[in-house]
């Protein structure tokens, strides 16, 4: 997508000094920072400290981290145990994205196919790069098959704006292109369809009010920033048309993690009589699991996320302390939206139905 003009990615191999760069996420919107990852450890940092963030893009990070761990691994003379267990570590990084194992264990099986260091350094970076450019066109077609839902409602509004509400970040940022939620959204605007974004901050690390809007903006897509409390409110005052969101791991039987408060929008959209579409490219899929209230593992993030808020001041990306200084906080990451609160997905595949027998038709490949 571009920015100011100039085509960017959230993740790039640079061939030239073949290093691996990121856009480091936690300075945005305010300052656009590139990062190299050289080591296992900058990667790990990366995905746990959030410098790259958002399901699609912690699984190709993870791909290439596979890369740089065997580079590493040729340079110490190290043998397949050692990379198998950087693996490990990279997989540790963040438990409820499912892409992020994925990702790691896709690549480390293309790399274990051959048999030198030389080919394995090879075939791990082919296959990241592979996953990064999949990626891409999975969410490229995410918004191909979201767009007619988006149609449908301008259709029947005579033009007027189609209103849709996201949560936190499931944009360009967190998938390398076009985004998983905003893709349909990108896809419509860029076909003169007229649509407005309702962005939920999403509290603690604002996902929303410093990327999605930034995005959206970069873009030319209408949007206001509201508070995650708001969403019922303007529910109820028929301010929003269609809600879409990401996610971070839905089960073979449709239960949604996402960003924490996505449930509670999804609660709100059911009581509204507000359609409740899930966007997602197939790799976020845990084909293992049923129930994801008992089986998706959430994260608990530093409570320091909460207890700080960051921003800009006087110029330049600060934090200030909101609470009591001595006062407790617990940061629970993300939660699960049950599937009957779901009323369809939106794959790199078509549109289906929050069920098992739904997605499996899409999928069929997934049955047991
Ligand atoms: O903690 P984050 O910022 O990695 O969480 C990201 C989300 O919850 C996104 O909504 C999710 O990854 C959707 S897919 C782009």
């Amino acid at each position: 997508m571009k920015v100011d003009g100039k085509e960017m990615r959230p993740i790039w191999f640079d061939r030239t000094s073949e290093t691996v760069q990121v856009i480091d996420q936690r300075f945005l919107p305010h300052e656009l920072i590139i990062k190299d990852l050289t080591t296992v450890d900058d990667t790990i940092y990366a995905i746990k400290e959030m410098v790259v963030r958002g399901a699609p893009l912690i699984g190709a990070t993870g791909a290439l981290g596979v890369y740089i761990s065997l580079v590493q691994a040729n340079n110490k003379g190290a043998d397949t145990d050692y990379m198998v267990s950087e693996c490990k570590r990279l997989k540790d990084a963040r438990p409820t994205a499912m892409n992020l194992f994925w990702g790691v264990d896709r690549v480390m099986s293309a790399a274990l196919s051959r048999d030198t260091p030389g080919a394995r350094i090879t075939a791990a970076l082919d296959e990241a790069l592979v996953i990064v450019e999949e990626e891409a066109v999975n969410c490229r077609q995410i918004g191909e098959y979201g767009l007619p839902i988006i149609e449908e409602i301008s259709y029947r509004k005579k033009g007027e704006p189609v209103n849709i509400l996201t949560h936190c970040n499931a944009g360009w940022l967190a998938c390398i292109e076009y985004g998983t939620a905003t893709a349909p959204i990108y896809t419509a605007f860029d076909r003169d369809i007229n649509v407005h974004v309702w962005v939920d901050e999403t509290r603690p690390l604002n996902q929303g009010s410093r990327l999605t809007a930034w995005e959206l903006g970069k873009h030319g897509v209408n949007h206001t920033v509201i508070t995650d409390n708001a969403g019922g409110h303007i529910m109820q005052h028929g301010l929003v048309d269609l809600v879409i969101v990401g996610t971070d791991r839905t089960t073979r039987s449709g239960d949604v993690a996402n960003k924490i408060g996505t449930y509670l929008k999804a609660l709100a959209a059911r009581d509204n009589h507000i359609p409740f579409y899930v966007a997602l490219p197939s790799s976020t899929f845990d084909w293992d699991i049923t129930d994801g209230i008992a089986d998706i593992p959430i994260e608990e993030r530093d409570p320091d996320e909460i207890r700080y808020v960051q921003g800009l001041c006087n110029g330049k990306v600060d934090r200030v302390l909101v609470p009591p200084e001595d006062s407790p906080a617990a940061n629970h990451a993300f939660d699960v939206t049950p599937a009957r609160l779901v009323t369809g997905f939106i794959t790199e595949r078509g549109v289906c139905g929050a069920t098992e027998q739904d997605i499996l038709n899409l999928f069929p490949d997934k049955k047991n």
